[in-house]
């Protein structure tokens, strides 16, 4: 079965890297949807995002990237997938992602969200984290992988 890993990830960090991984082990395949969260500022462009996706998983056959535009029912369809994975850092994460979850199923009755528990090394972590601590100049070693940091350090090269 073909699983949608949805977000905007802006950038990817370990922690999707985590869902990602352990999605691989529940199903045939993940498609990473790679999308614009209309109430948010994005720092890399979705080509961008796609690309550093690519290179985390270069040889992963079973996982693809791809890019989405309008609603995630939609793509779903177009996957020809009824299951999308989301992972669940803690308890305030979960009014959001029902309410996400119910608003898909409200528009495809067939569409079914499952639910992964971050792992617990992760479960602070998010992308705007990651780009404030860039930002400052901060580690971020153990948060994204090689290729994130260095786009990330080059995007804020300069900036005072
Ligand atoms: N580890 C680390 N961080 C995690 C995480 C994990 N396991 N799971 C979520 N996050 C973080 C993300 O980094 C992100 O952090 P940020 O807010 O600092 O950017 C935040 O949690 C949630 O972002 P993400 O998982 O990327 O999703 P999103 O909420 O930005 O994107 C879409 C949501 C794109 C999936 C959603 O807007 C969508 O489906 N859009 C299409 C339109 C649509 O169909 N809407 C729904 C129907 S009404």
């Amino acid at each position: 079965m073909k699983v949608i890993y949805p977000g905007s990830f802006d950038p990817i960090t370990n922690g999707h890297i985590d869902i990602i991984n352990r999605s691989c082990l529940l199903f045939d395949s993940v498609v990473i949807g790679v999308s614009k969260n209309k109430s948010k500022n994005h720092l890399f462009t979705l080509e961008e995002r796609k690309e550093m996706i690519d290179e985390v998983f270069r040889g992963r056959k079973n996982i693809i990237v791809k890019i989405f535009d309008g609603l995630l029912y939609k793509f779903c369809e177009e996957e020809n997938t009824n299951c999308i994975i989301r992972g669940l850092r803690a308890i305030s994460d979960y009014e959001y992602e029902l309410q996400m979850a119910m608003a898909n199923k409200s528009l495809k009755a067939d569409l079914e969200t499952f639910f992964l528990v971050s792992n617990n090394k992760y479960s602070f972590l998010s992308s705007s984290l990651v780009k404030e601590i860039a930002y400052y100049g901060g580690s971020i070693d153990n948060l994204v992988p090689d290729n994130v940091k260095k786009l990330l350090f080059n995007k804020y090269k300069g900036v005072e």
